[in-house]
C-alpha cells in the first residue's frame, strides 16, 4: 500500500532491509567492528542493547561480512533451549549428526571445533541472541564453552547478545568466570537526533524515494518519542506513512506524527 502510493520500489522501514544497505549510525558502525574484532581474535564477547536497538541486525552484519573460508557462522536464538537441545543445535549448524546422551554430544562439538581450528584453521564464531531470555541451567553450560582451551587458546569465538540485564544476570558470582573472559563487551544505544534525522532519510532513499516525506520537525518529533530506537522509529513512521496513504498526502508534517502517537497511547 505503501510502495503504491509513494510510487517507491521497495518499502522502507521493514526489517527486511538488506545489510548491505543498512544505515551506518557511529554506535552501529562501532558495534559491527567489534564483533568482527571478537571473531577474528576468537574472543569471547558480550554485545547489549535496548529491545529494538538493532543488536540481531549487527549479528547479520557480522554474519554476511564474515569471510566463509575461514569462519564458520552459528546462531542461537531459543530463549527456552535446554542444555541438551544447545550442543544438538550447534552439531546440526555444522552438519555433524549428533549423539544421543549429552555427555557425547558436548564432547562431539568439542572434537568439532578444536579439528575445525587446529585442522582446517578456521574459526567457530557462536552467537547466542536473546542471551537474558536463558535459565540458570543454560548459562551454566555456556561457562563450560567457555573453558574451551588449551594453554589459554581458545578455538573459537563466543558472543553473546541480549537486552541490558545480561550484564547484571553475568555479574553474579556463578557466571563470574564468564564475564572475567568476556574481554570485549558494547552497549549498543539509540541514534542520536541528527542521526536519526539521517536514519529516515536513509530508508526512504533505499526505498526509492525521489523527495523528502517527513519535514524535519516531524522527525524531530519521532525522535522525541522513539529516543532513536530503530525498531521504534520504524513503527512509528510506518504508522505515518499509513496515515499519509489515507489523506491522500505525500508529506508528513510533526502535527500528523502528533496525531499518530495520541492515538498509540490510546490503544
Ligand atoms: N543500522 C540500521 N539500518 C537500518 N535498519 C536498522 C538498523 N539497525 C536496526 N535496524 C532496524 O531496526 C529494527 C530492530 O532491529 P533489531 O536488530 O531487530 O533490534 P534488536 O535485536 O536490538 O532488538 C529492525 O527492523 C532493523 O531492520
Ligand atoms: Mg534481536
Amino acid at each position: 500500500m505503501i510502495r503504491q502510493f509513494f510510487g517507491w520500489q521497495s518499502t522502507p522501514f521493514t526489517k527486511e532491509i538488506p545489510t548491505s544497505q543498512l544505515y551506518p549510525s557511529a554506535s552501529f558502525q562501532e558495534c559491527v567492528a567489534r564483533l568482527n574484532y571478537m571473531a577474528k581474535t576468537r574472543s569471547f564477547g558480550l554485545v547489549t542493547g535496548e529491545i529494538g536497538a538493532g543488536k540481531s541486525t549487527a549479528i547479520r552484519a557480522l554474519r554476511d561480512g564474515l569471510d566463509l573460508t575461514k569462519y564458520r557462522f552459528m546462531y542461537l536464538c531459543d530463549s527456552s533451549l535446554k542444555p541438551r537441545d544447545f550442543y544438538r543445535e550447534l552439531l546440526h549448524q555444522f552438519g555433524i549428526t549428533p549423539q544421543f546422551l549429552r555427555s557425547e554430544a558436548k564432547r562431539q562439538f568439542e572434537s568439532a571445533v578444536w579439528d575445525f581450528y587446529e585442522g582446517q584453521q578456521k574459526i567457530a564464531v557462536v552467537v547466542i541472541d536473546e542471551a537474558h531470555l536463558l535459565q540458570g541451567d543454560m548459562l551454566q553450560e555456556i561457562r563450560f564453552l567457555t573453558n574451551f582451551q588449551i594453554d589459554s587458546v581458545s578455538p573459537l569465538s563466543l558472543i553473546m547478545v541480549g537486552q541490558p540485564e545480561l550484564r547484571a544476570t553475568l555479574q553474579m558470582r556463578l557466571f563470574k568466570p564468564i564475564t572475567q573472559r568476556m574481554n570485549i563487551r558494547y552497549h549498543l544505544g539509540g541514534l542520536e537526533l541528527d542521526e536519526t534525522r539521517k536514519y529516515v532519510e536513509h530508508q526512504l532513499q533505499v526505498a526509492g524515494a525521489r523527495h523528502p516525506v517527513f519535514t524535519t520537525e516531524a522527525i524531530d518529533a519521532v525522535y522525541a518519542h522513539t529516543r532513536g530506537i530503530a525498531r521504534e522509529v520504524n513503527n512509528v513512521c510506518t504508522a505515518c506513512l499509513l496515515d499519509a496513504v489515507v489523506r491522500k498526502e505525500k508529506l508528513i508534517d510533526a502535527i500528523h506524527v502528533a496525531r499518530i502517537l495520541t492515538e498509540y497511547k490510546e490503544h
